[in-house]
């Protein structure tokens, strides 16, 4: 489980996050949602290691997020992706686990990145992929790590819409196959809707969490869902919330 207690990160003046209560729990696909600015990269940073707390606390498994991250647990894909230009995309999925001395496992690479929609581009350079590709292979190397929880920060910022939903309904084909905990943010509520089993919707500054909403559509998801009812009305609760903003709240 992944739990902040009155999670406070400040930056001068600025509060990214103002007493954010999370609780996640394991095995669970959760989204965080909000306008820029309103603080979903440090909440993330935060839950992950890289950004200390003003005050409050995380855990992750009831450990510090830094105890977490030696132990392989924690996997991050950011919105810039960050591959080694001189490996080839199967290189590169295969590099983390090498690096945590696991058995690199270059088949069920290879399956990823064809999941990821690269089949054929194993052996390519990023140089010699476009952005979208790219950061599909740094979401393949991610998902490869094979950690618990994975920590993710628009990672399909650079993706064409309908890329983005395809490579939703794939990373949540992976995430159901392999039992892990995501925590994914974005500024699409549609993302938001179609990725989660709930949606937190947050505002901000001083970033904080308006509500949680519980996002009940069938699994596995496909394209389908798109266009049913309880997506749309879904989508529909999420876009109220985010408006009422920290009206709502108190
Ligand atoms: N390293 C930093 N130094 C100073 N201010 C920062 C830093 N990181 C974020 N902020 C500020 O904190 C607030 C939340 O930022 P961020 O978490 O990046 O929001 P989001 O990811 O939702 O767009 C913003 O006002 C931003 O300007
Ligand atoms: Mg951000």
């Amino acid at each position: 489980m992944i739990r902040t207690d009155d999670l406070t990160v400040s930056f001068g003046e600025t509060r990214a996050l103002d007493g954010v209560d999370l609780r996640v729990r394991d095995g669970e696909f959760v989204t965080i949602l909000g306008p820029s600015g309103c603080g979903k990269t440090t909440l993330l940073r935060a839950i992950g290691g890289l950004q200390s707390p003003t005050a409050g606390d995380v855990r992750v498994d009831g450990r510090p997020p830094a105890a977490a991250q030696t132990a392989g647990d924690l996997g991050f894909v950011f919105q810039n992706h960050t591959l080694l230009p001189w490996k080839s995309a199967l290189g590169n999925v295969t590099f983390l686990r090498r690096l945590a001395g696991k058995d690199p496992a270059p088949e069920a690479a290879r399956d990823l990145l064809a999941t990821m929609g690269l089949a054929g581009y194993e052996d390519a350079r990023p140089a010699a992929l476009s952005g979208g590709m790219n950061q599909r292979v740094s979401i393949a190397r991610a998902l490869h790590l094979g950690a618990d929880v994975l920590l993710m920060d628009e990672p399909f910022g650079e993706l064409d819409e309908l890329t983005r939903e395809e490579m939703g309904i794939a990373v949540r084909r992976v995430w159901q196959r392999e039992d892990r905990t995501i925590v994914f943010v974005t500024h699409s509520v549609p993302e938001a809707v179609l990725l989660a089993d709930r949606c937190f919707v947050m505002c901000g500054p001083p970033g904080r969490i308006v509500r949680a909403v519980d996002v009940e559509l069938p699994r596995p998801r496909d394209e389908t869902v798109l266009e049913s009812a309880p997506f749309h009305r879904t989508v529909a609760t999420v876009r109220t919330v985010l408006s009422e903003g920290a009206d709502a709240i108190q």
